[in-house]
């Protein structure tokens, strides 16, 4: 059997728009206070994309450092996954357009749409094509815009979600270590519990439903909350065991930011210090597909990840779908 290329991240990047929208400003738009949304989620802040401004423009500039940080250039990424459930349009991909940005010529190019465990799902992928020798190098990404899809007088929502990029630069190595698994797993059968109820091809936009405010993210929280507890417990699990550590042996833990009482309950039930544990909820909230790679890239500028460690990242979202990846750097 022919050997499997091992894959590494050589590279990444991050940002977020400007503009900042605290619990005070929401205390402003809906019935709700800084003191509940500290308390129930952990969140101070979130940034907010301007009108105009598409998840391929937060991507562009997060991908620009990643690739700069990898020493690769545009035209040697052989694909690019983007992960969004906020593309900048229905048709084409957002990794179409941003592959146009970058001037990545030579890049196949694909969204997943997989919700907060998109970018997990591309780092899946990513390892994938390249252990069996078709890629090199692989951009990946998640980027969101979830401001332009929460109902802004919903007060069960709208104090939850950001907007921001991640990206990160997957590359095939003759190195030991780099990507050592993936875990992916989805349940469909739970969809009604988060998901936006019209405006595709089953149920297109009327001026009925817009009325109705159907568009926008509609959520039953605490069934969700339990789901991504379990979900990622699972997940993480699974994936140290399988790629032959145990938890004393994990040093960094990097999971989605949705809600610091999940990420807590995590831990715990990993046996995880929350010392091991990268938190940025307070200044990001839930930014979905954005939101581990966009940990990932502030505990490598941090410091906080060192050669030879073992890091994991676990994600859980619309779908359901989750899944896991351990890298040791
Ligand atoms: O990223 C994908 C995965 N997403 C998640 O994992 C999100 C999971 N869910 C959650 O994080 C939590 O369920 C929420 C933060 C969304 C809600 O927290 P909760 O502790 O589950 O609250 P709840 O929905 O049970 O609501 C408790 C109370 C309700 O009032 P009553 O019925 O007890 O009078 C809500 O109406 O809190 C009320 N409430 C609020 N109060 C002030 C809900 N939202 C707010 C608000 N401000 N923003």
């Amino acid at each position: 059997m022919r050997k499997r290329t091992n894959s590494k991240i050589t590279g990444t990047g991050s940002f977020a728009p400007p503009r900042i929208l605290t619990n005070y400003d929401l205390e402003k738009m809906v019935e709700t206070s800084d003191e509940w949304i500290i308390a129930r989620t952990g969140i101070r802040e979130r940034r907010i994309a301007e009108d105009g401004t598409g998840p391929s423009d937060l991507a562009f500039e997060a991908s620009k450092i990643a690739l700069k940080e990898a020493g690769v250039e545009p035209e040697q990424i052989d694909l690019i996954l983007l992960g969004t459930v906020t593309p900048d349009y229905p048709l084409p991909s957002t990794a179409c357009i941003l592959q146009d940005k970058l001037k990545a010529k030579n890049a196949a190019v694909l969204d997943i749409v997989a919700a907060c465990s998109g970018f997990i799902y591309g780092l899946s992928i990513a390892s994938a094509f390249i252990a069996i020798g078709q890629y090199k190098n692989v951009l990946v990404i998640g980027v969101e815009t979830l401001s332009k899809i929460v109902n802004w007088e919903d007060r069960n929502t709208c104090v939850l979600f950001g907007d921001g990029a991640g990206a990160a630069v997957v590359s095939a190595t003759e190195e030991e270590g780099g990507i050592l698994g993936t875990f992916l797993s989805g349940d469909g059968s739970l969809a009604n519990l988060l998901h936006i109820p019209v405006g595709g091809a089953k149920a297109p936009l009327t001026n009925e439903n817009i009325h109705l405010k159907q568009h926008y993210i509609s959520m039953q929280g605490s069934e969700v909350f339990k789901s991504a507890v379990r979900a990622m417990e699972d997940a993480a699990e699974h994936i140290i065991q399988k790629v032959g550590l145990s938890s004393e042996q994990i040093d960094l833990l990097i999971p989605h930011q949705a809600n610091i009482r999940i990420i807590e309950a995590l831990a715990k039930r990993l046996k995880l210090p929350m010392d091991k544990v990268y938190v940025n909820i307070d200044r990001y909230g839930n930014t979905s597909a954005a939101s581990v790679p966009i940990a990932l890239d502030e505990a490598r500028r941090k410091g906080l990840i060192k050669k030879g460690s073992n890091t994991v990242l676990v994600a859980f979202g619309a779908g359901f779908t989750w899944g896991s990846a351990v890298i040791r750097w």
